[in-house]
């Protein structure tokens, strides 16, 4: 077993075991160039201040540098025993440049380490995911234009219940991914401030210049205060949100496509390549992705509760309860990742079954609002011709019609305001484009809102 860096104030080596439970490489191993990163511009610091001298400096970067190669090529693999990255990448220096190596510790604690390098591992990972849901909004954005006179039923109570179109009905998600993207870039905002200097939580009597070291790590400013900079993890709370409301809207969105590509529904077919099959039903056609999707959201709003939690009952500043904030909030970035990957290519590749779409929105009333409206346009209160209209619906149950195929006669006997052009009134292709209003289905109104969803992607 390694000796640790701090055996200096204990008589015993520490326990196997213990090492085991306490160590967190084999998760925070991932952050080893986030940590050199932050240690190069500490370093820099360090000398430009005087606190170290340049040569020492030079020579630490060159040092770290050298480690961050090594680890990239494979060439240095992490030590599984080594209790964390930190300590893994300054005894590795230590190892290369002997005492110089040993001086890169001045004035700065693991504790400031760990909250710059999830912040700086974070924020790549939010760039990244940025991309993932920018594409999926591109896509959905390019099926609604294809889809802007693809009728179907819209559903309330997953009961049909007015016209809509294939296209409008995608344009709703892409108006919740647009929010997603809108809340990501204002967690990386929040979190863009730099803890570094901040010391083990009281600071440093070194003439540190903490702006220097948040300057060249890209952050805003400096943390304004040390407590604060060393157990905040707000933003790891912040961020899972954000991504489970993306797992929210994909899963909502997939509990949907499971049930468009069942034989009850029919609307659509998933590309054999992003479906599978039964080991012992051989017609099946399954959405795994979809379910798969739907399940792991449970599991990124589990990770929102662990951080919560972790949290809740924690007294100022730093307590080893947060090294549990990496595997959670990490889980939730891979999972989240992964699942927007998956989604992409599975729904540009499948089949829309238009016609299918269409049969189902023929056969429930859809256009009884319609109807109402008619009457109502013809000079009747919206309520008389509501139950008009709800009478004429149970007729045509009785007869086993629609309204569209409901003689003339029906509709006379029950006012004279009906005339033969109530049929062009309930045509649904007549229902979907005379829903004009701001927000609606008509190809126009759609149009309107691929508009603001292409000017919200610019910015
Ligand atoms: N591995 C630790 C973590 O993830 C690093 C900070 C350790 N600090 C300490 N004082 N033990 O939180």
């Amino acid at each position: 077993m390694a000796d640790m860096m701090w055996a200096g104030r204990f008589s015993k080596k520490i326990d196997d075991t213990v090492n085991a439970f306490n160590s967190s490489i084999a998760f925070d191993g991932r952050m080893y160039r986030h940590d050199i990163q932050g240690s190069i511009a500490h370093a820099t610091m360090l000398g430009d201040c005087g606190i170290i001298t340049k040569e020492d400096s030079l020579q630490i970067i060159d040092g770290l540098k050298g480690i961050l190669a090594d680890i990239d090529s494979g060439k240095l693999p992490l030590d599984p025993s080594a209790e964390d990255i930190h300590m893994f990448i300054e005894a590795e220096l230590t190892k290369r440049l002997g005492d110089v190596g040993k001086r890169l510790h001045t004035s700065r604690s693991r504790n400031d380490q760990v909250a710059v390098d999830i912040r700086l591992y974070l924020r790549d990972e939010i760039e990244e995911i940025y991309a993932l849901v920018k594409k999926l909004v591109v896509t959905l954005i390019d099926m609604a234009e294809n889809h802007k006179e693809t009728i179907m039923s819209g559903y309330t109570h997953l009961q049909r219940a007015q016209p809509i179109t294939f296209g409008h009905h995608l344009m709703a998600y892409v108006f919740m991914f647009l929010r997603d993207l809108d809340r990501l870039k204002d967690v990386s905002k929040r979190m863009n401030y730099c803890p570094l200097g901040s010391g083990a939580l009281a600071g440093t009597t070194y003439r540190t210049n903490r702006k220097q070291t948040a300057e060249l790590l890209g952050f805003t400013a400096p943390m304004p205060n040390s407590l604060d900079g060393v157990s905040d993890r707000d933003f790891c709370v912040e961020l899972n949100c954000a991504l489970s409301l993306i797992m929210t809207h994909l899963s909502r969105f997939s509990e949907e496509i499971i049930m468009w590509c069942s034989w009850e529904f029919k609307f659509i077919e998933l590309d054999d390549a992003f479906a599978t099959g039964s080991s012992i039903m051989p017609q099946k056609k399954n959405p795994d992705i979809t379910e798969l999707i739907r399940g792991k959201t449970g599991r990124v709003n589990g990770d929102l509760v662990t951080l919560l939690s972790m949290l809740k009952g924690l007294p100022l500043a730093y307590n080893k309860d947060m090294q549990e904030d990496k595997e959670a909030i990490f889980d939730a970035v891979d999972n989240v990742k992964l699942c927007v990957k998956t989604f992409i290519p599975m729904i540009s590749t499948m089949k829309v079954l238009k016609e299918n779409m269409r049969n189902a929105a023929a056969r429930g009333f859809i256009n009884a609002t319609d109807c109402a409206d008619y009457l109502v346009k013809k000079g009747m209160p919206f309520r008389d011709a509501y139950k008009i209209t709800g009478t004429l619906v149970a007729q045509c149950i009785e007869k086993n019609l629609t309204l569209e195929t409901l003689p003339i006669e029906d509709y006379k006997a029950m006012t004279e305001l009906f005339d033969n052009d109530v049929y062009d009134a309930i045509n649904l292709e007549t229902c979907v484009r005379e829903r004009k209003s701001e927000g609606a289905p008509s190809p126009e109104s759609v149009t309107e809102q691929i508009n603001i969803a292409r000017k919200a992607l610019e910015v």
